[in-house]
C-alpha cells in the first residue's frame, strides 16, 4: 500500500528523488568528527526557536502598555508558559554557540574555499539575519535593558554622515524607543526575518549538496568514484549520519536541558537582571550591555574612541568574515596539513575573540579599553596575516583518500 501511494505521489511530486538527492543517495565523507554535528543542531534549534516561539506569540502582547506584563503573564498564568519562555530564551543562546561552534569547524577544516565560497556566503547572511533576529526579539520583553539596549544600538546609525539621522528616526519610527518601535520589530521578529533565515538555511544546504561536504582531512572525495560514479570514501548521509546526528541531538539537549531547568538566568548573562524591570524612559540603566553572543563586537565598537570609526570598525569586523574565502589563498584546507603561521594566527583570533567577548561585558575603564584595542587589532591582524602569509604557507602533503 505504502509503495502504491508514494508511486503515485512521485508521480506529481519528485519525494523520492528529493530524498535520495539529499539523504539516502547523498555521500557524504566517511570521516566526519564531532565538529559535524553542529549543521544538524543548528537545524534543530531552528525547529525549536519557531515552534516555541508560536507559542509565546498565542500569549504576548506587541504594545507598549501591554508588554512586559503579557511576558510575566506567561511566565506565572500560562499552563508551562514558563518552559515555553525559557525554551525559547535558552534556545537564542544555543543558537548562538551552536553557530559558533559551527563557524569555527569551516574555519579549521577550510570550508569556506573553493568550491564551497556560497554555501560560506549563505551561512554569513544567516549569521547577520540571526543576529537581527536576536537584536529584535530581545526588545519584546520590554523591560529595562531591552528599551536601552535597544537605544543605544539604534543611535549608533545616528553616527553615520547625512543619513544618520533620518534613519534612526526610519528605524524607530519615532523620536524615541516607543510602542511604534516595539510593533514594527515583532513583525520582523516572529515574520519577515524567520522567512529570511529559512530561505537562506534552504539556499545553504542546496549550495552543500551541489559541491558536497568537506570533511576534517580536506579531501575532496569526489575526485576518486567507483564505476557507479559513487565516491569511494563517501558513505549514504542516511542511514549513517541520520543515525549519528541523533547521538548529538541527545548529548545536545541533556545540556540544553541543563540550563534550561538549573540556570535560565545564566547568572544575568543569558537573562539580564536589568530586564526584570519594566522599561523606562526616563531612567537609564548603571551598566548597558549587550547579551554574550554581541559582546565581541561591542567590544570593538566602544575601543575605537570616535563614534564613527567604531561604527565602522564594528561593521568592518563582522564583513570581513565574508571575504574570508578570498584572504585564505592556501590551496591545503585543512588544519591537520596546514603550516604553523595558520595555527598560531588561528590561536591568536579565537583567544581576541573570547577575550572581547569577555571585555564587551565589563564597564568600560581606561585599563580594559585599552585591552580591547590590543584584543582588537589582533582580531583584525589576523585577516590582514593571513592574506599575506597562506600563499606560500610551508604545507604538509595531504594523502589522496581518507584511510
Ligand atoms: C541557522 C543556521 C545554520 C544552519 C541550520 C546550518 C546548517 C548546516 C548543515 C545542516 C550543514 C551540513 C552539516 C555540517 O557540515 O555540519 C552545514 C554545513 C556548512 N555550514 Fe552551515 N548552517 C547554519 C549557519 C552557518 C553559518 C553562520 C556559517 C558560516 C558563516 C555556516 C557555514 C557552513 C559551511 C562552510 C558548511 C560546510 C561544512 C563542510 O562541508 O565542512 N553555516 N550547515
Amino acid at each position: 500500500m505504502f509503495k502504491g501511494l508514494m508511486t503515485w505521489v512521485d508521480d506529481r511530486f519528485p519525494a523520492t528523488k528529493m530524498w535520495n538527492e539529499h539523504l539516502a543517495q547523498y555521500y557524504a565523507p566517511k570521516n566526519f568528527n564531532f565538529w559535524y554535528f553542529f549543521g544538524s543542531l543548528a537545524l534543530l534549534v531552528l525547529v525549536i526557536q519557531i515552534v516555541s516561539g508560536i507559542f509565546l506569540t498565542m500569549h504576548y502582547k506587541p504594545d507598549g502598555a501591554l508588554a512586559f506584563a503579557s511576558v510575566e503573564y506567561i511566565m506565572r498564568d500560562v499552563p508551562y508558559g514558563w518552559l515555553i519562555r525559557y525554551i525559547h530564551s535558552t534556545g537564542a543562546t544555543a543558537f548562538f554557540v551552536v553557530v559558533y561552534l559551527h563557524m569555527f569547524r569551516g574555519l579549521m577544516y577550510g570550508s569556506f574555499k573553493k568550491p564551497r565560497e556560497l554555501v560560506w556566503l549563505f551561512g554569513m547572511f544567516i549569521y547577520l539575519a540571526l543576529m537581527a533576529e536576536a537584536f529584535m526579539g530581545y526588545l519584546l520583553p520590554w523591560g529595562q535593558m531591552s528599551y536601552w539596549g535597544a537605544q543605544v544600538i539604534i543611535s549608533l546609525f545616528g553616527a553615520l554622515p547625512i543619513i544618520g539621522e533620518p534613519l534612526t528616526l526610519w528605524i524607530r519610527g519615532d523620536y524615541v524607543i516607543s510602542d511604534a518601535t516595539l510593533n514594527r520589530f515583532f513583525a520582523l521578529h516572529v515574520a519577515a526575518i524567520p522567512l529570511v533565515i529559512i530561505g537562506l538555511v534552504v539556499a545553504h544546504i542546496i549550495a552543500l549538496h551541489e559541491v558536497g561536504s568537506n570533511n576534517p582531512e580536506g579531501i575532496e572525495i569526489k575526485k576518486n568514484k567507483d564505476e557507479n560514479g559513487i565516491p569511494l570514501d563517501g558513505i549514504p548521509f542516511h542511514p549513517y549520519y541520520s543515525v549519528k546526528d541523533i547521538v548529538g541531538v541527545i548529548v545536545f539537549l541533556f545540556f540544553f536541558s541543563a540550563v534550561l531547568f538549573f540556570a535560565p538566568e545564566g547568572g544575568g548573562y543569558l537573562l539580564e537582571h536589568a530586564n526584570f524591570i519594566p522599561s523606562d524612559p526616563l531612567k537609564t540603566p548603571e551598566h548597558i550591555a549587550p547579551v554574550w553572543y554581541f559582546t565581541p563586537f561591542y567590544a570593538i565598537l566602544r575601543a575605537v574612541p570616535d563614534k564613527l570609526m567604531g561604527v565602522i570598525a564594528m561593521g568592518g569586523s563582522i564583513v570581513v568574515l565574508f571575504l574570508l574565502p578570498w584572504i585564505d589563498q592556501c590551496k591545503v584546507k585543512s588544519i591537520r596539513y596546514r603550516g604553523t603561521s595558520f595555527k598560531i594566527l588561528l590561536v591568536a583570533f579565537v583567544v581576541a575573540f573570547l577575550s572581547l567577548g569577555w571585555l564587551g561585558m565589563q564597564p568600560a575603564t581606561p585599563l580594559l579599553t585599552n585591552l580591547a584595542r590590543i584584543f582588537s587589532v589582533i582580531y583584525f591582524g589576523f585577516f590582514i596575516a593571513l592574506y599575506f602569509t597562506s600563499k606560500n604557507e610551508k604545507t604538509k602533503p595531504v594523502p589522496e583518500r581518507i584511510n
